[in-house]
């Protein structure tokens, strides 16, 4: 069903999520029908100009988007393009929001989103909120959508949570999480709750081990400033790993109702142990890559890129082992891990399911050699699962093969492309919180992880360095053998079966 009429006011309207990944998404929704002529964006920034100024910029991006034209810039395009308005000004003087306030109106819906740096977030808020545009009338909406990162720790969480609900209801706060856009992402729900094979098994009882997965070819590029400041851990785990963690791990909500799913997924965040400082010792590991040829090109080491102190000891790639306290997962060890410039763009969880009890084959090394069964869940490239299982190898002899059970998102539809902002930007403007975070979830994370910042912050020794184009530091490796585990290779995932 098409949204209600609403006006997405945009700050940072110049900026690169709005052009890379807002406006595509919004010309997505248009073609599918999904927001329709009384969708209108007002777009803030800083750089003076006039409606022409804003619409020419998205004209001149997305013509070389992909250089692909043709899906990009349409009659979706053009008739969004009309609907398009700019307004310059400063964030933090009353002008601007004095001027938003004419051009909206009193009773109008609006969705303001923050696509601003994260200082911005909370004085923002308090602006809309001092010029009255957060004020719901009775069968209007006021929304504010904010982006990551939601504080640096968890004291400026709990802060910028404070800030912004002494003006605002949680009702109409979105923060987001781009992890939760993505298809695969919802589909863990779907496959644990819709499926009885699947959550029969869902325990310590059966399950070994949890592997989350966030690899990157991608290094820290252009990004030295965000990223110095921030490292792997902030950068990834409270959050998107979180998000994928609080999925795998949730009990079943008892509706599909955004509260009742959130509710779930705080519960577990909040049961995550929270360290000591010698546990965090050693249940993490960080690393920073080295100089080195990655894709055919010749990378500097993390320390050397633009905007990085030479001296940085900020991580570019993190492994984490962590427990669930539930009476589901009592025991069950979540092995996170991410990071940048390695091998394979991966973003996947292995559960590793228990051994079988006893193995009735002829020969005893048969029976050691027997794989446990995975379920592999590919959120990124490539979306799909698998599932190993063993079984008997062809001819006279009693002997065991793992094979894979595949299926690939692409073999079964035609997905098209998407930016990953299409459904997120939809809830937000029917009013659907599910993919959203909430404060407490917010806030969970943010402690679980803070042992290990408190840690690192005061450790003088530098991250453990990694090559360009590897699996990761070696200590994160040892992380995880030391139990006699160990990490999925990198990259595999639904292309064996000679696929
Ligand atoms: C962002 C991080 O939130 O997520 C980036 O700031 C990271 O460092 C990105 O590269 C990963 O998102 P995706 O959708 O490309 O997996």
């Amino acid at each position: 069903a098409p949204t209600p009429p609403v006006t997405l006011v945009i700050f940072g309207a110049t900026g690169d999520l709005t052009r890379r990944l807002l406006v595509p998404a919004i010309i997505n929704l248009t073609r599918q029908r999904l927001v329709g002529e009384d969708l209108n964006i007002l777009g803030i920034g800083i750089e003076p100009g006039d409606d022409e100024f804003l619409r020419g910029r998205l004209d001149a991006f997305l013509s070389h988007l992909n250089g692909d034209k043709q899906t990009v810039k349409d009659e979706a395009w053009e008739s969004l393009r009309r609907r398009i308005s700019y307004t310059s000004g400063d964030f933090t003087k009353d002008d601007i929001f004095l001027e938003i306030g004419r051009r909206l109106g009193p009773d109008a819906n609006a969705a303001f989103y923050l696509a601003v740096p994260p200082s911005f977030f909370g004085s923002i808020v308090e602006k809309l909120a001092a010029h009255g545009l957060t004020d719901e009338k009775d069968g209007t909406f006021r929304r504010v959508a904010i982006e990551k990162p939601f504080g640096t720790d968890l004291a400026s969480a709990k802060a910028l949570n404070a800030q912004i609900l002494a003006q605002i209801d949680e009702s109409q706060t979105y923060r987001l999480d781009h992890f939760l856009g993505k298809e695969t992402v919802q589909n863990l729900m779907t496959a644990r709750f819709a499926n009885m094979i699947i959550e029969s098994l869902w325990n310590s009882r059966y399950i070994d081990h949890v592997q989350i997965t966030a690899a990157e070819i991608v290094d820290v590029g252009s990004r030295g400033k965000f990223y110095d400041a921030t490292g792997a851990l902030r950068d990834m785990v409270p959050n998107h790993l979180f998000q994928l963690l609080a999925m795998i791990a949730m009990e079943p909500p008892n509706s599909f109702d955004a509260e009742a799913i959130r509710n779930e997924k705080s519960k577990v965040l909040k049961a995550l142990r929270i360290y000591t400082p010698d546990e965090s010792k050693t249940h993490g590991v960080r690393g920073a890559y080295t100089a080195g040829p990655l894709n055919g090109v010749e990378l500097p080491a993390y320390r050397d890129t633009k905007d990085v102190s030479p001296d940085s000891r900020t991580e570019t790639y993190v492994a984490l082992k962590l427990y669930a306290d539930t009476w589901r997962w009592a025991g069950v060890p979540f092995y996170l891990r991410t990071g940048k410039a390695l091998t394979a763009r991966d973003t996947e969880i292995v559960i590793t399911f228990q051994p079988v009890p006893f193995a009735q084959f002829r020969e005893t090394e048969v029976s050691r050699r027997l794989p446990p069964n995975r379920l592999v869940i590919q959120v990124q490239p490539d979306e799909g699962m698998s599932m190993e299982i063993s079984i008997k190898s062809p001819g006279l002899s009693v002997d065991t093969t793992p094979v894979s059970l595949d299926f690939r998102y692409a073999d079964k539809f035609d997905i098209g492309k998407t930016t990953g902002y299409e459904s997120l930007l939809y809830d937000l403007f029917i009013g659907d919180q599910t993919l959203f975070q909430r404060a407490d979830g917010i806030e969970a994370g943010w402690a679980a992880v803070q042992p290990f910042l408190d840690i690192w912050a005061k450790d003088p020794s530098t991250p453990e360095p990694y090559a360009p184009g590897s699996m990761g530091p070696a200590c994160a490796d040892r992380l995880i053998e030391r139990d006699g585990r160990q990490w999925h290779e990198l990259g595999v995932l639904l292309h064996h079966n000679g696929k």
